[in-house]
């Protein structure tokens, strides 16, 4: 493929979701799927292992914080984690075959699938886990009550 043409996937502000975390880990997506958008024939296997492990942590780390938090929309949130991670093993074992248009393919959809999930799904998780994190807090307002007991 001529470096030239090679689509990219660059960060870009709207993909902000508002939470430090999960924002991080956004810029290590976005620089995985853009190492794998660009990796020679040669180099797929180990751009799509950057990404296996990044991906896999990523939705691990969502997955989690959805579950722990009580979070009502995870399902369709989960879904397209599991979705992408199907995917991904069936990438592997393409190129594994020497199918390199399929790993090609793959970053593409990816680099398309991605800002909507962070727009919408990942958005929303962000606020529901600020909210959670700034407001009503039961330890907050318990550690508050404390010294003016003790004070009085
Ligand atoms: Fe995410
Ligand atoms: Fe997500």
């Amino acid at each position: 493929m001529n470096a030239f043409t090679n689509p990219r996937l660059t960060w870009c502000d709207e993909f902000l979701v508002g939470h430090g975390e999960m924002d991080s880990t956004h810029h290590e997506f976005v620089d995985c799927v853009d190492a794998l958008l660009c990796a020679p024939d040669g180099q797929q296997g180990t751009a799509l292992d950057a990404f296996a492990d990044h991906v896999k942590r990523h939705f691990n780390e969502e997955d989690s914080a959805m579950r722990d938090s009580n979070y009502g929309s995870a399902g369709c949130h989960t879904d397209e984690h599991a979705a992408v991670l199907k995917s991904l093993e069936e990438v592997r074992c393409a190129l594994a075959q020497g199918r390199h248009d399929v790993v090609r393919d793959f970053a593409l959809a990816l680099a398309d699938w991605f800002p909507r999930h962070a727009e919408v799904m990942d958005l929303g998780l962000a606020r529901w886990l600020n909210q959670r994190r700034l407001g009503g807090s039961p330890v907050l307002i318990q550690k508050q009550k404390r010294p003016v007991t003790q004070a009085a």
